[in-house]
């Protein structure tokens, strides 16, 4: 029997990913503590804790078999993994979002914008598909301040419920891509562990569907 590693992203997607295993009966031992290869009740299956970014690159590399990953991330790192299922859960869109209080996307004096990020190849892509010239600014976090702190004049950011938005002042202007959690896949350990593979892709499927 081969094992399958399945790296999960620690964050906002890290509990419904657990909740989806459980309820695929795949429970995750609770006596790890600050372990980041954690054993399940599922022999076959052991997980693999790490930052979101991270997840695309331990998949594609084979470092784990399978990853749960937000679209957001997967697009932005372009990593070479198969997509065998949409996990129904996380969904959120990556916009274009600048202050309220400023027209949109006219700037005074027709200079370049500042556009800060956490998404950079997918800010620059968006942006630059629609031949506007911007200067991506990459930060890792708390996006939202940028444009209150002359940083930026636009963010390029995740919006759940627009509660982070509207405390800053910042009001949606485009949507750049909608997102979900989804199941990657390794291309060679899919091939090379495919009967493992298929028994836990039909358990967490059928885990995912409403009761009838
Ligand atoms: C995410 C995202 C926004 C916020 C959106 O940040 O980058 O900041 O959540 O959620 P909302 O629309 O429900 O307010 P996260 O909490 O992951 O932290 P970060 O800013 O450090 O990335």
């Amino acid at each position: 029997m081969s094992r399958l590693r399945v790296a999960l992203a620690k964050g906002r997607l890290y509990q419904p990913s657990i909740a989806r295993f459980r309820a695929a009966g795949v429970e995750p031992a609770n006596d790890a503590g600050r372990r980041l290869l954690i054993p399940s009740s599922d022999p076959a299956i052991e997980f693999l804790a790490v930052k979101p970014g991270d997840v695309p690159v331990y998949v594609e590399s084979g470092a784990a078999d399978l990853g749960i990953t937000g679209t957001d991330v997967l697009r932005e790192t372009g990593a070479d993994v198969l997509e065998p299922l949409e996990l129904g859960f996380g969904f959120c869109r990556l916009v274009v979002a600048s202050p309220g209080s400023a027209p949109y996307p006219q700037l005074e004096g027709g200079i370049t914008a500042r556009v800060a990020t956490k998404y950079p190849r997918l800010a620059q892509a968006h942006f630059g598909a629609a031949g506007r010239p911007v200067d991506i600014i990459q930060v890792n976090g708390s996006v939202e301040v940028a444009p209150l702190l002359h940083l930026s004049h636009w963010i390029v950011d995740l919006v759940d419920t627009g509660n982070t938005l509207r405390a800053n002042g910042l009001v949606e202007r485009e949507t750049i891509l909608e997102c979900g959690a989804v199941l990657v896949a390794n291309r060679a350990s899919q091939k090379l562990k495919l009967e493992e593979y298929l028994r836990l892709m039909e358990k967490l499927e059928r885990a995912g569907q409403p009761p009838e």
